[in-house]
């Protein structure tokens, strides 16, 4: 069964300053099935995290469309959706795990991870049993829970947003080079978290620059260059 197709997805960039028009993805088609994981390689620039922008409509994509078969709204174009629809869908059933932290102001790491359940309407007792459980799992010391995450370094920002989106248990996850700046023992972690979260069925879209990390966890690997799929 389908959960997401993507039809003819383009999308570019003008830089009014310079008067220049930048490409960064250009129709690009494939769709995910329910429970499976699609992996995307390609050079720096390719426009793979454009892709997973457009998904989780962080950029609004130019041309094309993305169905998705949605749990409260049933088939949806999230390159047409309302702001409101994508709200509830990034609350609920889309998750997407950035290189980059994205925290509120004066929110501390287990805080970050417990609000993505209370905004989900969880109680705060349980939020905070699951919140300490991934971070546990993710294996963020304990002395930095109760830390403003701005200081931390790479790895330990990964692990948080890993810990933040990966606590929801969301049906789609998109996933934007999860295992950068991790060490081993961290991205064999990730990795087994990833077959878990496969065995239930939650579908995925992981870029991975180190492709024996994917060994075993993607079923269908794509490359793209200069915007474009080239198999
Ligand atoms: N917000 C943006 N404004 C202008 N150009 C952008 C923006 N986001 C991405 N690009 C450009 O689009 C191209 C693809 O970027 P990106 O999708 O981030 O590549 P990748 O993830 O494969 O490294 C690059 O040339 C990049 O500079
Ligand atoms: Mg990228």
């Amino acid at each position: 069964m389908e959960i997401l197709r993507i039809e003819n997805l383009s999308k570019h960039f003008y830089l009014h300053s310079l008067n220049k028009e930048i490409r960064s993805c250009q129709n690009i088609s494939f769709t995910l099935e329910k429970g499976q994981f699609i992996g995307i390689v390609g050079v720096s620039g390719a426009g793979k995290s454009t892709i997973l922008k457009c998904i989780n409509r962080t950029y609004l994509p130019m041309r094309g469309n993305i169905y998705y078969v949605s749990d409260a709204f049933g088939l949806i174009n999230l390159s047409s959706a309302s702001e409101r629809e994508m709200l509830y869908l990034r609350k609920y059933e889309i998750g997407y795990v950035s290189q980059f932290l994205n925290v509120m102001p004066r929110t501390t790491a287990k805080e970050h991870v417990m609000n993505a359940l209370l905004e989900m309407g969880e109680n705060a007792q349980k939020a905070e049993t699951r919140a300490k459980e991934m971070l546990s799992y993710f294996k963020l010391p304990e002395n930095l829970w109760d830390v403003y995450p701005n200081t931390f370094s790479g790895g330990e920002r990964l692990r948080l947003n890993l810990a933040h989106t990966m606590v929801k248990q969301p049906r789609l996850m998109l996933l934007d080079e999860p295992t950068a700046s991790l060490d081993n023992k961290t991205k064999l972690l990730v990795k087994s978290m990833l077959i878990q979260l496969k065995h239930k069925e939650t579908s995925m879209i992981g870029i991975f620059h180190d492709l024996e990390f994917m060994e075993g966890v993607c079923d269908t690997v794509f490359s793209i260059s200069e915007g474009a799929l080239t198999c």
